[in-house]
């Protein structure tokens, strides 16, 4: 039944391209689960690298001290880029591509997504509540296709009365490619208004009964592209990530404000995956820098609600893109990789 990965790989560059035969339904494994053969990534790389900053400046990668090691518990909240297959905080189905649905147990990539990389060496236990299509909340943007955002995943979370470690727990929050994008219909207005939504949720994670301390922030809302309403919404997140990170108003009673005393300190990172997109997407360095030979995706059968490996390209693993504006699997690994480099350079 398991075909290895070494023997696909091979039959994929015999074939001629657009000649590929496709296994039949259920037949056979696309992606590979373990860590072991995703050690050299199949070649892609990292080109570009974390700059870090200080969180009262622009923004930049930034760690006031995240340690993976000492994280046993990941609790994720995002898009389809961190979207595992559920979106309750459970085990996620195996990351394999069972053909004809191109989404590896759901996920909108062939393999694992970023956060699972992220958790994967440090045996974490991954709780993700990130949904495909999510945005920061679906009040600020009428044009919003799919009717997911933040403030129904916490509302999950909060329900399930989850008696984490604030120690040991790391809070991830990957937001705004949804809210940049329902943007484009809706005007830019309130995409200062979804970096809010963002703050003001840590802040409730921050408060009991959650009593959260950490937390990892994320962005890549344009994919390639900046505007200035764009990165304004990055930057009003980081610099209140500066204020999270002194205890103003960290759990949203007004610590720190009108001379009453600090709140607690949250330990904030940021990760600037925009970073990588420009660099592959930009040609500085170019795509070719990281081992991809194009930028394209590989998967184009793809509705709302499906995508299929009908018409698939030759080369999945080199591809930047999978489906349509979705990184492979070795895209995830990178991003996993930008923010061990950014945790352990930035602090
Ligand atoms: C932040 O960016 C602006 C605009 O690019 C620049 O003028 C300013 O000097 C930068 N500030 C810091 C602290 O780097
Ligand atoms: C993770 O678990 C595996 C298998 O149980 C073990 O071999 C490995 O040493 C563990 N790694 C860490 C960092 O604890
Ligand atoms: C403090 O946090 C609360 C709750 O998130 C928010 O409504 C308020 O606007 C914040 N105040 C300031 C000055 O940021």
């Amino acid at each position: 039944m398991k075909l290895l990965p070494e023997l696909l790989a091979l039959a994929l560059s015999l074939a001629p391209a657009h000649s590929v035969s496709l296994p039949g339904p259920g037949s056979r494994i696309l992606s590979r689960p373990s860590n072991v053969a995703r050690q050299d990534n199949d070649g892609i790389h990292l080109a570009v690298s974390p700059v870090c900053g200080p969180l009262s400046g622009n923004t930049s990668d930034a760690n006031t001290g995240i340690h993976l090691p000492l994280i046993k518990t990941i609790v994720a909240f995002g898009d389809s880029y961190t979207d595992g297959g559920r979106d309750d905080g459970g085990p996620l189905a195996p990351p394999v591509v069972v053909p004809p649905d191109a989404e590896a147990g759901g996920r909108s990539t062939d393999g694992r997504v970023w956060v699972e990389d992220l958790a994967a060496p440090y045996n974490a236990t991954l709780m993700d509540y990130a949904q495909s299509g999510a945005c920061t909340d679906l009040s600020l943007w009428p044009s919003a296709i799919k009717q997911v955002d933040f403030l129904g995943q916490m509302k999950t979370f909060l329900s399930q009365s989850n008696k984490l470690d604030p120690e040991t727990t790391l809070y991830v929050v990957f937001f705004g490619i949804n809210d940049f994008e329902n943007s484009k219909t809706d005007g830019e207005a309130n995409l200062q208004a979804a970096a809010q939504v963002i703050l003001s949720q840590i802040r409730i994670l921050a408060s009991t009964p959650t009593s959260a301390r950490k937390f990892l922030v994320t962005d890549v809302y344009g994919r390639g592209t900046h505007t200035p309403a764009g990165d304004a919404m990055v930057q009003t997140i980081f610099s209140g990530l500066h204020d999270l990170s002194r205890g103003i108003n960290s759990t949203g009673a007004g610590e720190g404000l009108d001379g009453k005393p600090a709140g607690p300190a949250l330990t904030v990172a940021f990760a600037e995956f925009a970073r990588i997109w420009d660099g592959v997407l930009d040609g500085t360095p170019g795509f070719e820098a990281f081992g991809y030979v194009s930028t394209d995706a590989c998967i184009t059968d793809c509705s709302i609600t499906f995508c299929g490996t009908d018409g698939m390209c030759d080369d999945p693993d080199h591809y930047f893109y999978y489906i349509p504006g979705h990184p492979n699997k070795e895209g995830h690994q990178l991003m996993a990789d930008y923010v061990e480099e950014a945790l352990t350079r930035c602090v």
